[in-house]
């Protein structure tokens, strides 16, 4: 199998120049990339303001859904946007805080982006937080979530898997508690999409939104926001625009909104970014994600391995079932470390309390691995990071 994936390293060009460890930041681009964004610009050139009726605008809708296979969602339930954060404003308005039901809980391990979105809310006194304390930094302790979502619960902003630690949350069991009470979920799959396997739908939950920079390997710009088919002719989102309305054309003085997704849309749409996001969900999507996380699994315990050989602290977790597809190895002067490492074309990055970032995708060669904590253990070995620590490096 791990032969049969090297295969597709042809397909990155920088695999070429560097050992690419850093896909859960930003994933290596396609070759098929160039062509991809060659055709826009030939389209745009060529058919200039038909290309809206053409295919443009309906883009968000169609490329949502080779989006969506990936993400186990039925066609015509994801809509492209720029990124998480505009995703997570936009679900937000569709509600209101309804008498005690007014109350939003997340882990404090979630995403920044995504945490000041609510903060900004509740600040401006619509919406009451509850942040889950974490007790080590790196999990976010399930019998705390279940016990803080209850009956005045509205939303629960989720991180499947959390950026800093890959820990990976129990979606199901939080979903099935928030539902029990009457609130609903919020799935960030940003880390799990294409390097864990799941399905929306049968994960129930009510929302999930990401982005395609990461495991997708399809570049900024290219978020993209499920919305189940239960809340579909229900919500009325309050961020939205024109592409919202059931006829745009008839540029309306009034707002109708459009059935099913397209009501979830607003102004007109980021095409370069969808075009380009499309290479990488055809490859992720011929290579099937489940074939993605045997190798994941296989690697990140592999690397494990080699790093606590090696002496160092591993603090992601450890057992495969509760990880995502990065591993942390926790060193001092991580910082410096890091950007030693980058100089040495080992690309991967660091984030405090958690340590060095490392992800293996579908396209690492184990030796790789190998290079990769051998370098780490000269680094430190030979305090090769020195000037950078003076230097006061972050990075
Ligand atoms: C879990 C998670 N959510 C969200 C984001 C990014 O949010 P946005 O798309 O708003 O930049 C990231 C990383 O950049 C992330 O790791």
């Amino acid at each position: 199998m791990a032969d049969e994936l090297l295969k597709w390293r042809a397909e990155f060009p920088i695999l070429e120049r560097a050992v690419y460890l850093i896909s859960h930041s930003l994933g290596a681009m396609p070759r098929a990339t160039y062509d991809s964004l060659r055709e826009y610009a030939d389209v745009w050139a060529t058919r200039g303001v038909r290309a809206w009726a053409e295919g443009w605008w309906e883009m968000p809708l169609t490329i949502g859904d080779e989006l969506a296979r990936i993400i186990g969602a039925p066609p015509r339930t994801v809509a492209m946007h720029q990124n998480v954060s505009v995703c997570q404003s936009l679900i937000l308005s569709c509600f209101e805080p309804e008498g005690r039901r007014n109350k939003i809980v997340y882990s404090e391990l979630e995403f920044p982006s995504v945490m000041y979105v609510y903060e900004a809310h509740a600040r401006a006194g619509r919406f009451r937080l509850e942040r889950v304390p974490t007790d080590d930094g790196i999990t976010a302790p399930l019998a705390a979530m279940l016990a803080a979502i209850d009956e005045e619960t509205l939303l629960v902003p989720l991180s499947h898997v959390l950026f800093k630690s890959a820990y990976l949350q129990d979606a199901r069991a939080i979903t099935e508690r928030a539902h029990e009470v009457g609130a609903l979920v919020i799935l960030d799959t940003y880390q799990s999409a294409g390097t864990v396997p799941f399905s929306v739908t049968e994960l129930d939950v009510d929302f999930a939104t990401g982005g395609s920079v990461k495991w997708l390997c399809g570049g900024p710009g290219a978020g993209y926001l499920y919305v189940h088919p239960r809340w579909h002719e229900r919500l009325e989102p309050k961020v939205t625009g024109w592409m919202a309305h059931e006829a745009p054309f008839a540029f309306a003085d009034a707002l109708t909104y459009a059935p099913g997704i397209a009501r979830f849309l607003h102004g007109s749409p980021a095409i370069p970014a969808l075009y380009a996001a499309r290479s990488g969900y055809q490859i992720i999507n011929e290579i099937g994600v489940e074939q993605i996380r045997a190798q994941s699994v296989r690697q990140t315990s592999h690397l494990i391995e080699l790093a606590e050989a090696a002496g160092f602290e591993v603090t992601s977790p450890k057992d495969p079932a509760w990880r995502g597809g990065t591993i942390t190895v926790n060193v001092e002067h991580a910082g410096a470390v890091t950007k030693e490492l980058v100089r040495r074309e080992i690309i991967c990055d660091y984030r405090p309390g958690a340590g060095i970032r490392l992800s293996p995708h579908f396209y690492t060669k184990d030796e790789e691995l190998e290079l990769a904590i051998n370098e780490l253990r000269k680094i430190i070995a030979t305090r090769a990071y020195t000037a950078h620590e003076r230097a006061g490096a972050a990075f």
